[in-house]
């Protein structure tokens, strides 16, 4: 790579390292297709130096040891925290087996929309499950936790009313909250009290429409969680109603896999809770529970993704109902322990080296890195050394809060997280001679 950057323009250095995403978020033209030229030619200038991270492909089964390729680089082995699967339920034994089965039985898509023929028995006893674990009796199962999410919201608010949301929840949210009402005011990360103020001076000026209050149980770019207790307290005296997105807790955080909601023991205790099968029960698809019939046939024929997309399909929703039944038991405790014991060791390693990764423990581990430029280098370089890890950066963080997401498993081993540890921060190293070098004839 020296070779090549030495033969840049200090300009096509500076434009190359600088851009990102949000360069090209709203480009201008008639041709919707012509414009977007400008952003190809860009993720190829950085592929061309091996600093495109994205839309990278598994060239074998998802685990902690794996191979994959990228648009720079064909397969590689390495280190995989790059993916999820946070109880490694993916590999386990009776989870594939009741995918295969199911794909015997059922074949393997589902045959229409939910609310049509697209149900089979396996998804109404995957509903049955969800219900269970979460202590909320009536479940809406979605084609995607994304789904879920969206449909949560696109059921329930309409324009009059209001939606008040922390400023980071998942894009599914803030869509989902677009596309029902003008209407959203966002409150600092976290802060019962600035909610508490935004309902007041809601209510104040309307009594008459309603209100959904929007967080999650643990956020995934941060690893930190809401006082939930005190949210649905105050959504109660004020006349609205609580929507927590459990997508990276349910099932790998809580007693008996009930995430962060029965951690802070309020199992069964929040208006409506939606998640994602993708990260700890191996499959796809989304959910959304609550104690009601009514919401939970109202999600069903309003919230679109629901009634305009196919159900989830026979082998997802087996393949759910079994992994939740791990969840649920023993072994899953037992899971859940191995997850957190290589957590703390994964955060130890960074603390032993001066680098505290961010929030608290939870499945995911945030090695923050703030500068961009070194953070965008050095994904290339841990890549390089065979660690697979994913880059967080502007715009879904803000600019120079650049982080590396690490997504444990409970099935990594102590041997590998240390090793990941080591080779991450002489990527590191490498990486700031290599910003010098980016710079060095830039303007
Ligand atoms: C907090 C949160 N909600 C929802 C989703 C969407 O879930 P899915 O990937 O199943 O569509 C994600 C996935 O990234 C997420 O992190």
């Amino acid at each position: 790579m020296e070779a090549s950057v030495a033969k840049l323009s200090p300009e096509d250095r500076a434009r190359i390292l600088n851009q990102s995403l949000a360069h090209f978020r709203n480009p201008s033209g008639a041709d919707l297709i012509k414009r977007t030229e400008r952003f190809n030619a860009f993720i190829q200038s950085r592929a061309e130096f091996g600093l495109w991270p994205y839309s990278r492909a598994l060239e074998r089964a998802n685990g902690p040891l794996t191979a994959v390729s990228d648009i720079s680089a064909a397969a590689r082995e390495g280190i995989n925290f790059a993916a999820q699967d946070y109880l490694g339920l993916s590999r386990h034994a009776r989870v594939v087996e009741a995918g295969i089965e199911a794909m015997r039985q059922f074949g393997p898509h589902s045959a229409g929309s939910a609310v049509l023929l697209g149900n089979t028995k396996l998804s109404l006893e995957l509903e049955e499950h969800v219900a269970e674990l979460l202590g909320l009796e009536h479940v809406t199962l979605y084609p995607t936790g994304w789904a879920a999410g969206y449909g949560a919201i696109a059921a329930f608010v309409r324009p009059r009313d209001h939606v008040v949301m922390d400023y980071l929840c998942h894009a599914c949210l803030q869509q989902g909250a677009a596309s029902a009402t003008p209407q959203i005011r966002h409150f600092i990360h976290n802060d019962a009290e600035d909610l508490k103020a935004r309902l007041q001076s809601i209510r104040a000026k309307d009594a008459r429409n309603g209100i959904m209050v929007i967080t999650e149980g643990v956020f995934g770019m941060e690893s930190d969680a809401p006082d939930l207790a005190a949210f649905q307290e105050a959504c109660h005296a004020w006349g609205a109603t609580l929507l927590v997105d459990v997508a990276h807790d349910l099932g790998a955080m809580g007693p008996g896999g009930g995430g962060m909601i029965a951690a802070q023991g309020l199992a069964g205790k929040i208006d409506l809770v939606m998640g994602s099968f993708a990260k700890t029960f191996a499959s796809n698809g989304g959910f959304l529970a609550s104690h009601s019939p009514a919401a939970k046939q109202f999600a069903k024929y309003y919230g679109s993704p629901h009634m305009f997309s196919n159900a989830v399909s026979p082998v997802q929703a087996a393949v759910a109902t079994e992994a939740i039944r791990i969840v649920a038991s023993d072994e899953g405790e037992r899971l859940r322990a191995r997850l957190f014991d290589n957590v703390n060791a994964l955060r130890a390693g960074f603390a032993s080296e001066g680098i505290s990764a961010l929030g608290t423990p939870s499945p995911v581990v945030l090695v923050p890195f703030g500068n961009d430029k070194l953070a965008s280098l050095a994904t290339r370089r841990i890549a390089e050394s065979g660690v697979f890890v994913n880059l967080i950066e502007y715009p879904a963080v803000p600019v120079d809060h650049a982080r590396l997401s690490m997504q444990v498993m409970a099935s990594h081993e102590a041997a590998q997280i240390a090793e990941a540890v080591a080779r991450i921060l002489q990527a590191r190293r490498f990486a700031e001679q290599d910003l010098q070098l980016w710079r060095a004839s830039a303007p």
